[in-house]
């Protein structure tokens, strides 16, 4: 339980104040001095990507309650590998805290941008060739992370049956196209022939759902659509906005992290709770008082 202190600083309020803005730039600027928690990190949104740390955080929660001891995480959209990396030096931190490892895998074409599909791939904003990608550089820059090169298209049916990966508890997208977000959510048509490549609900950031007045996201294109598209044509899997976040509204991401439901998943029904139910509850009630 956090001490009240604890509470006041890393309430709302106190976040979006100077005192919030000055105490993230402190953790930011000392975390090669201090050990700092996880936890820490992301509730005083001082880590890099708190989005990421957030989804694999939560994910390796769920999945220690599963009695899961290794996941995998997942970025679609590779590019220079700044994500990647994040999720490299986050890992060891968010193990410490949870005691679930991770297993990286980074999927792209290896060679930028394919060219778009049709209107819905916003192709006024993305085009083919953008974002190339430095596959020797990267290699060096991020050798913990396996990299899935090719079209998603191709290489996302095929990739549980051929990696045989750690549940898969964490997704980062970041295609861009409609079509390529699509593509990537083929992926959870192989729960039912490998169930343990996948925990019953997956934590996803959505990284184009928000941009400018020039890109103009919206549910009739990129990934918005992707997401309707899919969800119209499964029954046994949906992809939705993850309601938890809505009151936070000093997270810049709240808008973006999605949650996938594997429904015919064996473990989907188990229960999670324990002990830690009420509290958890009540933590909530708190937050969003
Ligand atoms: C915006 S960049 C990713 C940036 C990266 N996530 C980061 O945080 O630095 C988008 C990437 O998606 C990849 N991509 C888009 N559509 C793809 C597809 N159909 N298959 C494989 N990669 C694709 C592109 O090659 C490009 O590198």
């Amino acid at each position: 339980m956090k001490s009240m202190l604890g509470r006041i600083l890393l309430s709302p309020e106190f976040q979006t104040s100077v005192g919030g803005s000055l105490l993230r730039s402190f953790v930011q600027r000392t975390q090669g001095i201090y050990n700092y928690s996880p936890r820490f990190l992301l509730d005083t949104q001082a880590a890099a990507r708190p989005h990421y740390a957030y989804c694999m955080l939560s994910a390796a929660d769920l999945a220690r309650r599963l009695g899961h001891k290794r996941i995998s995480v997942l970025e679609f959209g590779v590019a220079g590998g700044n994500g990647v990396a994040f999720i490299r030096d986050f890992a060891p931190k968010a193990e410490q805290a949870t005691g679930v490892g991770f297993d990286i895998y980074g999927f792209d074409t290896g060679e930028g941008m394919p060219p778009p599909e049709g209107d819905k791939d916003l192709p006024h904003w993305f085009q083919q060739n953008q974002y190339r990608m430095n596959q020797d550089a990267l290699r060096a820059y991020v050798p913990e992370a396996k990299l899935v090169l090719g079209d998603i298209k191709d290489t996302a049916p095929s990739f549980v049956e051929k990696h045989k990966p750690a549940p898969i508890g964490a997704l980062f997208n970041d295609v861009d196209y409609y079509s390529s977000t699509l593509n990537s959510f083929s992926i959870f048509d192989a729960v039912d022939r490998f169930p343990d490549s996948f925990l019953p609900r997956v934590f996803m950031y959505m990284d184009d759902i928000l941009g400018t007045e020039l890109e103009m996201y919206g549910p009739y294109n990129g990934q918005l659509a992707a997401i309707r598209d899919y969800n119209e044509s499964r029954e046994q899997s949906k992809i939705h906005l993850n309601q938890n976040l809505i009151s936070q509204t000093h997270l810049s991401y709240r808008n973006q992290i999605y949650y996938v439901h594997l429904f015919s998943h064996p473990l989907y029904q188990t229960y999670i709770g324990g002990g830690q139910q009420e509290v958890l509850e009540g933590a909530l009630k708190l937050r969003r008082a």
